[in-house]
């Protein structure tokens, strides 16, 4: 595992250099008032003379995440949120666990690329691209296989092995986001008007009820 371990962290380093800066939260208001501000962007520096090793460190990505849910998957993250060195860098690192058959569903992540590596386990992923074309890009990964989704498209993976799988992806953002779609459009808070997604899917409103019930 320890050089499995390696080969991901290298592919992760390759993004340090490649990525531009970007939005590090989903908005960030300007206000006049310098004093009431929260954060400009990113998190606030820790004193460089006051950083130790740990701010720079994170164990049990070894661990595999509960994939006892409705889809069958689970992410593990190593973004700013749990490694704090990772502020302004520009990258993270994800641990995804599959079960068998299990789903990582249709999501975008609005702040970065993803470049995946399949550990164990095979999987069908893909991405779809913008509109109006809106194509559809798949392939079954292996283990070693390695698959890259660009920033803001949204993608998925199956296990189609009837064994777990275990991936690991680089991430080109500090705190990438994750908007998974079905959870957004019909588990939204509070739920968007079945007027709205009627029209929008085509579909009878009951349809539309039904799909919001099931978040
Ligand atoms: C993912 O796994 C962790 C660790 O086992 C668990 O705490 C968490 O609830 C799981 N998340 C989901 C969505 O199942
Ligand atoms: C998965 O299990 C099913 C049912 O037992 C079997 O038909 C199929 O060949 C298995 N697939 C693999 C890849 O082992």
């Amino acid at each position: 595992m320890g050089s499995q371990f390696l080969l991901v962290l290298l592919l992760a380093l390759c993004f340090s250099f490649a990525s531009a800066h970007s939005p590090e939260q989903d908005f960030c208001v300007a206000i006049p008032e310098p004093n009431d501000a929260i954060f400009v962007n990113g998190k606030f520096c820790k004193n460089p003379e006051a950083v130790v090793a740990e701010d720079f460190f994170l164990s049990g990505l070894n661990i595999p995440g509960n994939t006892r849910n409705k889809v069958g998957s689970n992410e593990t993250q190593a973004t700013v949120n749990e490694l704090p060195g990772l502020n302004t860098l520009d990258i993270s690192l994800v641990r995804i666990d599959y079960a068998p058959h299990g789903l990582n569903p249709p999501h975008t992540h609005p702040r970065a690329t993803e470049i995946l590596v399949v550990l164990e386990g095979s999987l069908y992923v893909g991405f779809v691209t913008s509109n109006p074309k809106n194509r559809l890009i798949t392939k079954v990964l292996v283990q070693g296989d390695v698959f890259v989704f660009p920033v803001g498209l949204i993608h998925f993976q199956l296990n189609v092995g009837n064994t777990s799988a275990v991936a690991f992806a680089g991430q080109s953002g500090q705190n990438p986001g994750v908007i998974t779609i079905a959870n957004a459009v019909f588990g939204s808070n509070p739920p968007i008007s079945d007027d709205v997604l009627a029209k929008a899917f085509q579909v009878d409103k009951k349809i539309v009820d039904y799909l919001q019930s099931q978040f």
